[in-house]
């Protein structure tokens, strides 16, 4: 049986987990690239060992090189240095952009249908980054941010209310850091508002501890940052696309007139489905969540001309 291929490009914490994942649905055929000898091959075999107990067959590749990755239809790219602790993720920019360049030719050359997944911080410039590089139609270039910082606020709101997670839904726009965009106004539990449910200020407690949601576990982690919720996330947005879900997930797209903002790339709600990011979807916003959406699309256009000029 034929299955399609998804490409995990990275092999470390979120790659590693990314892999797993995949693996365990038993839909794919997965490789997992890393640059570093031996890292992808060990995980690979290890996570084909673990089939038979786990009941999948998925075949697991683990390689240094791109030949592997030819015919894949969807690539998740995490390759990268992770943030440290008290440093910022627009410091991680110029290596990261560098990393992201040459990845994304490797693959497109090898795989020009496919549709890339990015993982890399900074979130937002990576998808530019590929973007410029790629040739590919925006439609096939998504950034992968909102899905999680959107989980993280469910997970917070659900503990206060003392309700499953799953109960929850909730909406994060904008660029994946500090200027990210909460939409209280599109948090429900099982569909009634949040506000009417929660006090002002736990409500506004939770937005910002979820503006916070990374660096509060690179502080707790020392070593690294999150992996399993990021990894859980990317693996959605395969599955979305893979299954042809149209779920509308914020995604990291090219935003070209939409919510008013022309030519940048910003976290918005987005139809995910087997053209990968088919349509930004327009909610109506208050002058407040547009200010802020305008704040946030105005930060990751500074850092994408910075990246411009750092890769002339
Ligand atoms: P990690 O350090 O565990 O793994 C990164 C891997 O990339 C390493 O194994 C490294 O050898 C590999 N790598 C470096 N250069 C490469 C190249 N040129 N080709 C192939 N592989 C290469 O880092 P982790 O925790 O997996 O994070 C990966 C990236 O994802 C970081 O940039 C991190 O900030 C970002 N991230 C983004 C999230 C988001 O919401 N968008 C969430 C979590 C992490
Ligand atoms: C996070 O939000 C580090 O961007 C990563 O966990």
């Amino acid at each position: 049986m034929t299955r399609p291929k998804v490409t995990v490009v990275g092999a470390g914490n979120v790659g590693g987990t990314t892999a797993q994942r995949l693996a365990e649905k038993n839909l794919y055929d997965v490789v997992l690239v890393d640059i570093n000898e031996g890292i992808a091959q060990g995980k690979a075999l290890d996570l084909s060992q673990a089939g038979p107990v786990c009941g999948y067959s998925t075949q697991v590749v683990g390689t240094n090189r791109y030949a592997e990755t030819a015919g894949s239809s969807i690539a998740v790219i995490t390759s990268g240095m992770p943030r440290k602790p008290g440093m910022s993720r627009d410091e991680l920019l110029a290596t990261n952009a560098k990393i992201v360049k040459s990845v994304v030719t490797e693959l497109v050359s090898r795989s020009p249908n496919m549709i890339l997944i990015l993982v890399t911080n900074p979130l937002d410039a990576m998808v530019h980054v590929a973007l410029r590089v790629s040739g590919l139609p925006k439609s096939r270039i998504i950034g992968m941010a909102g899905v999680l910082d959107s989980a993280r606020m469910r997970t917070f709101i659900a503990a206060e209310l003392n309700v499953p997670s799953t109960d929850v839904e909730a909406m994060v726009l904008g660029g994946h850091g500090d200027t990210m965009v909460p939409l209280p106004r599109y948090t429900t539990v099982k569909g009634k508002p949040v506000s009417e449910l929660m006090a002002k200020d736990k409500l506004d407690a939770i937005v910002k501890r979820t503006r916070d949601g990374g660096a509060e576990i690179v502080g707790l982690l020392k070593t690294g940052s999150a992996f399993y919720a990021p990894s859980a996330s990317a693996v959605a947005m395969v599955e979305a696309i893979h299954k042809d879900e149209k779920r509308v997930m914020p995604c990291a797209v090219l935003c070209e007139g939409e919510y008013g903002l022309k030519n940048v790339i910003v976290g918005v709600p987005t139809k995910i489905g087997r053209g990968g990011a088919e349509q930004i979807v327009e909610y109506e916003l208050t002058s407040e969540e547009r200010a802020a959406l305008d704040t946030s699309a105005k930060a990751v256009r500074e850092l994408c001309s910075t990246v411009d000029r750092l890769m002339k």
